[in-house]
């Protein structure tokens, strides 16, 4: 059922925890299974530095948050910003449909993770 791209970042997940003096932070749900995910980024020089990520949620939605803190780190807030969907759900070769929402958590996670970032620097 799942690519073992998926079993492997499941397995040994790629920057967990939480950046204590983000610049910003994405808190995102899912309504549906009641899965919950926060990116946690930073930023210099308009690049992700550093990308992490804390996740209560099912193995798939591990596997995408890791995921995406790799696809993130080193872009500029421009090139993060593109990263889609199913950028993340393809980087692991594919997620069984019914849980292609799982992998919609971690670009919406990072994508409100970068608002955040962008309205505490419009008020500076
Ligand atoms: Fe909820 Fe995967 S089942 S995010």
């Amino acid at each position: 059922m799942y690519s073992k791209k998926v079993m492997e970042h499941f397995s040994n997940p790629r920057n967990v925890g939480e950046i204590e003096d983000a610049d910003g932070v994405g808190e995102v749900g899912n309504p549906v299974c009641g899965d919950m995910m926060t990116i946690y980024i930073k930023v210099d020089d308009g690049k992700l530095t550093d990308v992490k990520f804390k996740t209560f949620g099912c193995g798939a939605a591990i596997a995408t948050s890791s995921m995406i803190t790799e696809l993130a780190k080193g872009k500029t807030i421009e090139e993060a910003l593109e990263i889609s969907r199913d950028d993340v759900a393809d980087s692991l070769d594919g997620l069984p449909p019914i849980k292609m929402h799982c992998s919609n958590l971690a670009a919406d996670g990072l994508h409100a993770a970068i608002e955040d970032y962008q309205n505490k620097n419009k008020s500076k």
